[in-house]
């Protein structure tokens, strides 16, 4: 497996900060649950998209399939933990509507193949990145599907596409650039982040002390305003009365 900067991130970070806040850890599993749950429910609208009975029922094999890893990630986080977990409930967006055309269908499944693969990767680095017993099972086992779903998926695109292995291979090749791209938009917003955090440290200790009493005068000074506005409140109800 070749390691991507996110795989050296899971491999190496990730138990470190998993050990240090086992919360995180309990979020990151019940947002891999969500995931895998609306992944299964955006799958499901694909279903409609072709008429092979053998295709339509290996997609809902696969939605069934997503379904179930959804549970297993629910069940583990919730293992670890005796409080309620967080489970928002993030609006969903359906990738597929009714004005989708077959050929953003395509776009769409290639997307989810180049998903499957990378996916697969991550959790088996996730799979070893807790001593858990348990966590090493569920993450080794959904692994083992996503990579049979990667076959699976390999194979749809290419019968989607009438047998045309060229475009099923165009498709994929447009999907691993959307996601890089992706990956790479998301990766800057946090550097950028990151260096805005630092940048207001810096100006918080360099220019704090000089605002220091400015800041507290008009502190005081709202203080004042704030008691004299609730004397006034207090004088009008008396005045009511
Ligand atoms: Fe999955
Ligand atoms: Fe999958």
């Amino acid at each position: 497996m070749k390691l991507k900067p996110t795989h050296f991130f899971i491999k190496f970070i990730t138990p470190l900060i998993w050990k240090l806040f086992p919360q995180r850890k309990i979020n990151a599993i019940t947002r891999f649950s969500m995931i895998e749950k609306d992944s299964a429910v955006q799958l499901l609208e694909c279903i409609r998209f072709t008429k092979d009975p053998k295709i339509q029922a290996d997609l809902f094999q696969h939605v069934l399939e997503e379904f179930n890893h959804a549970d297993l990630f629910e069940s583990l986080a919730m293992s670890y933990s005796d409080k309620h977990l967080n489970l928002s409930i993030p609006s969903r967006e359906n990738v597929i509507t009714d004005t989708t055309t077959m050929e953003d269908f395509l776009k769409f499944y290639a997307y989810v193949h180049t998903g499957e693969s990378d996916v697969n990767e991550d959790f088996e680095l996730y799979a070893h990145a807790s001593d858990d017993q348990l966590l090493r099972k569920i993450f080794l086992r959904v692994a083992m599907d996503e990579t049979r779903h990667t076959v699976g998926t390999d194979k749809i695109l290419v019968d989607l596409c009438d047998g045309n292995t060229r475009k099923a291979r165009q498709l994929e090749i447009y999907s691993k650039i959307r996601r890089q791209y992706k990956m790479y938009t998301i990766a800057m917003k946090n550097i950028g982040q990151v260096v805005f955090n630092f940048y207001m440290a810096v100006l918080y200790f360099l220019i704090g002390p000089f605002v220091f009493q400015t800041a507290r005068k008009q502190f005081r000074w709202n203080k004042r305003e704030h008691l004299q506005f609730m004397q006034d409140q207090i004088a009008e109800a008396k005045n009511k009365i």
